[in-house]
């Protein structure tokens, strides 16, 4: 947009800026900036339908192919907030929508895109719920939704033990960004080689020790699994439910795998000499394998090297008992 055209002016004076600007609209070359935490103008084909929290938390969604604010028509409530923040990979639970009077001026290219927006909590995309969206929204930036999210207390389905060691303790679970704790009640061995492999660990002679209970005030899942033993995690495994009567703390899942370590499919580490030079070794199938040496050099070293962590500079030895060495 040419700077000073009546069209920009026009703009302006629709966005409420204060009368410093109106007296002295040259002045607004310097603020026609947006901050740098606001999208450009355009979007792609692959963000449609994607978030992101401008400066002050102000939500941008990019329609087709241009990122555009939301008016806040006090329609937008914390149910619609918690989609946003859904969205962005942060906590569904307790965000908050920043009154539009303590918004600061946007200067930025985008339009207002949407409004009239009401969502059930349960759509995954903003624009998966109710709304109205055109290049004609009767309102102006001053009444832009900002929200600002928490970030989620746990990831879902992940399994951490407590009150133990890395391969041993009171399981818990991530259940809606919480952790609860499972019930013991109808567990069963297959069950526990699926959840020692998806904490790392081997199942062989893995068993259920005497229970340490959580905290009083901690959730308790509510269902059974039933594994078949090939699941990749615990919360893949059948379930059933509702939990029995007898699922209270004192019957909390505690579990005891077999402390040897898996390995992760692909995993690379250096064997004997030191942490940063040895034999290479290479997971396959939960196994640790070395690598034979035929045929490396620098390439193959520096590709190790990056994929242990370290600098890409690195070298390659030698070849010592047919294995590579880095
Ligand atoms: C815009 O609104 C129309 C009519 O409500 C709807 O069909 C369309 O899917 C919406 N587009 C987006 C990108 O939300
Ligand atoms: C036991 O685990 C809980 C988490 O479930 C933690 O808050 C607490 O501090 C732990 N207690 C001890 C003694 O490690
Ligand atoms: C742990 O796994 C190893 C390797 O498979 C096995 O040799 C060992 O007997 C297991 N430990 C127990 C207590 O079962
Ligand atoms: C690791 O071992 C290599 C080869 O023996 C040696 O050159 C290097 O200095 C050692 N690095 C450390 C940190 O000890």
């Amino acid at each position: 947009m040419p700077l000073g055209s009546s069209n920009l002016i026009l703009k302006i004076r629709s966005m409420k800026l204060s009368w410093t600007l109106y007296l002295a609209p040259l002045l607004v070359a310097f603020v026609k900036v947006a901050s740098l935490d606001d999208p450009p103008a355009v979007c792609t084909d692959s963000e449609s339908g994607s978030v992101v929290l401008g400066s002050e938390g102000r939500v941008f969604v990019c329609i087709g192919n241009a990122w555009g604010t939301i008016c806040n028509d006090d329609m937008f409530e914390e149910v619609d907030a918690s989609v946003v923040c859904k969205q962005l990979g942060l906590s569904r639970f307790g965000p908050t929508i920043k009154p539009h009077y303590l918004l600061s001026t946007y200067n930025g290219p985008s339009d207002v895109l949407m409004d009239s927006v009401e969502c059930s909590g349960s759509e995954q995309r903003l624009i998966d719920c109710d709304n109205r969206n055109s290049t004609n929204i009767p309102c102006d930036h001053g009444e832009d939704v900002a929200v600002s999210c928490l970030q989620r207390r746990c990831v879902e389905h992940d399994i951490r033990l407590a009150n133990g060691s890395a391969f041993e303790g009171r399981v818990e679970m991530c259940l809606e960004e919480v952790w609860t704790t499972i019930c013991l009640e109808s567990w069963n061995i297959l069950n526990s080689r699926v959840l020692c492999r998806q904490l790392g660990y081997r199942s062989e002679g893995a068993n259920t020790p005497a229970n340490i209970p959580g905290p009083i005030s901690m959730p308790i899942y509510s269902k059974q699994f039933h594994c078949s033993g090939h699941e990749r995690r615990l919360f893949d495994c059948e379930k059933s439910g509702p939990s029995p009567p007898l699922c209270n703390h004192n019957h909390d899942l505690t579990i005891q795998c077999n402390s040897t370590r898996l390995c992760i499919e692909g995993e690379v580490r250096l064997a004997g000499a030191n942490s940063s030079s040895g034999r290479v070794e290479v997971c396959v199938n939960e196994e640790w394998g070395t690598v034979c040496g035929d045929g490396w050099g620098n390439t193959e070293a520096r590709f190790v090297c990056r994929q242990l962590g370290f600098s890409r500079f690195g070298e390659f030895i030698a070849y010592r008992h047919t294995q590579a060495h880095v």
